[in-house]
C-alpha cells in the first residue's frame, strides 16, 4: 500500500480519536462550568443526591444542572445511580475538581478554554495578517492566571521553591531587596512579604488592574514590606539581592532586554529565580508531555500573541530549556542551574547567578 493511501484501520482509530478530543474538549468546557457555578465544590460536600437536591445546595436552577450532570456522567466525571435518579461525585475526582484540592484542581484551568473561545475569531484573524492581540482583549485572564497560580504560591513557594536557592530562605530572613516582575495581582510578593517581614518587596506589572488587586490584598494583610510598580520589566532599575519571575518571560515583547534588565538591577551576589515552563525547545522533545497540546495552544491564544501584538519576540509558551538557558548567558548570567518541584508538572526552575560557577 502507498504512504498515499489510508490504511482503512488506521483511518477508522484515528477518525475514533477525533470524536473523543471532541467529546473531551465538550467536557473541559463542562468542567470549566463546574467550577465557576461551584457545582463540584457543592457535590464534594453532599451524599449521592438527586439534580433538585443538588440544584438547592448549589443555588442554581435545576434544569441546567441535570443538563451538565448528563454531560458529567456520560463523560464519567459523575457516578449515576438510575433508581433513585442520585448523582455522586467520587472523591477520586473531587480530587482533581475541587477548590478544595488546591494546585490539584485541574477544573479550574479548564476556564481557559472559554477565555480562548472569546477571541478565536481575532486569533483566525491574525493567522491570516500576521501580528498579535493586546492584552486588552482577554478582560478575564489577569483573574483567571491570579486564581490559577494562588493555590500554587499558597501551598509551596514559601517551602518548596525558596529552598531551591540554598541559603536563600535564612538571607530573606534577615532582610534582603527582592523583585517579582510580571507579578500580575500580586499574590507571590505578598505570600513572601508575609513569611518574611525584615525583607523589601517590589512587585512589578504592566497591568494597572493586576496592580491595583496585588496592592489591596496587601492591604487586607496590612503588609508594610511590599510595594507595586506599574511598569515595564525592561526598563527595571535599583537594586536588588533577588529578582523573581513566574510565568512571565515568555508573554515578554522584548525578554532579552528584560533579562539584560534583571542582570544589571542584581546585586553581586544576587540571584534571579525563574519560573517557567518545563518543556524542551525541540518539539520532537515534546511529543508525549503529557501537557504539550494545551502548552501549544495556550501559546497560540495568548502567550505568543500578546508578545507578537506589542511588536515583540513571540517566544511562546514552548520556548523551552535550551532556548531559557542561552537568552539566560546572552544577558549575563554566568551560571544557571534548573530544578523542579514535587507534584509541580508544569513548570521548573532556573536558578541564574551572575558570577560563573566555580
Ligand atoms: C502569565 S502572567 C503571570 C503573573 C504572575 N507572575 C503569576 O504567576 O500569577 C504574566 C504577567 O506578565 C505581565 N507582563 C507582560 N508584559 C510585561 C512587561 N513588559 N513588564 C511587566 N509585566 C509584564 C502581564 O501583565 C501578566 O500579569
Amino acid at each position: 500500500m502507498s504512504e498515499r493511501e489510508p490504511d482503512p484501520a488506521k483511518q477508522e482509530e484515528f477518525a475514533g480519536r477525533v470524536v473523543q478530543v471532541l467529546n473531551d474538549a465538550c467536557l473541559g468546557f463542562m468542567a470549566s462550568v463546574g467550577h465557576r457555578t461551584g457545582l463540584f465544590d457543592t457535590m464534594a460536600g453532599l451524599e449521592p443526591s438527586t439534580s433538585e437536591e443538588l440544584a438547592r445546595a448549589a443555588g442554581l436552577d435545576e434544569r441546567y444542572v441535570r443538563e451538565w450532570l448528563g454531560a458529567m456522567v456520560v463523560g464519567g466525571f459523575v457516578a449515576y445511580e438510575p433508581e433513585g435518579r442520585t448523582y455522586r461525585l467520587p472523591p477520586e475526582h473531587a480530587a482533581a475538581l475541587t477548590r478544595a484540592a488546591g494546585p490539584d484542581n485541574m477544573a479550574g484551568l479548564m476556564q481557559y478554554l472559554a477565555l480562548m473561545g472569546e477571541v478565536e475569531d481575532r486569533i483566525v484573524e491574525v493567522f491570516r495578517k500576521g501580528g498579535g492581540l493586546p492584552y486588552s482583549a482577554y478582560p478575564r485572564f489577569q483573574e483567571l492566571t491570579a486564581e490559577e497560580s494562588a493555590a500554587g504560591f499558597d501551598l509551596a513557594l514559601v517551602d518548596a521553591v525558596v529552598p531551591l536557592v540554598p541559603g536563600l530562605a535564612e538571607r530573606l530572613r534577615s532582610g534582603i531587596d527582592a523583585v517579582d516582575i510580571g507579578t500580575g495581582q500580586g499574590h507571590a510578593v505578598n505570600v513572601l512579604a508575609s513569611a518574611f517581614p525584615a525583607s523589601r518587596f517590589t512587585g512589578v506589572d504592566i497591568s494597572p488592574q493586576g496592580i491595583g488587586a496585588a496592592k489591596a490584598e496587601a492591604a487586607v494583610h496590612g503588609l508594610d514590606n511590599t510595594r507595586f510598580v506599574l511598569a515595564d520589566s525592561a526598563e527595571l532599575t535599583g537594586g536588588y539581592d533577588l529578582v523573581t519571575a513566574f510565568d512571565v518571560i515568555h508573554d515578554l515583547a522584548r525578554p532579552d532586554r528584560t533579562l539584560r534588565a534583571v542582570a544589571a538591577v542584581l546585586r553581586p551576589d544576587g540571584v534571579f529565580l525563574m519560573g517557567d515552563i518545563a518543556a524542551s525547545s525541540r518539539l520532537e522533545e515534546n511529543i508525549g508531555h503529557p501537557l504539550a497540546p494545551a502548552l501549544y495552544t495556550f501559546s497560540t491564544f495568548y502567550c505568543m500573541t500578546v508578545s507578537l501584538g506589542e511588536g515583540g519576540a513571540g517566544l511562546g509558551t514552548v520556548w523551552g530549556e535550551q532556548t531559557a538557558r542561552r537568552m539566560l548567558a546572552e544577558a549575563g548570567f554566568g551560571s544557571v542551574e534548573v530544578s523542579r518541584i514535587e507534584g509541580d508538572p508544569l513548570n521548573q526552575y532556573y536558578v541564574a547567578r551572575l558570577a560563573v560557577a566555580a
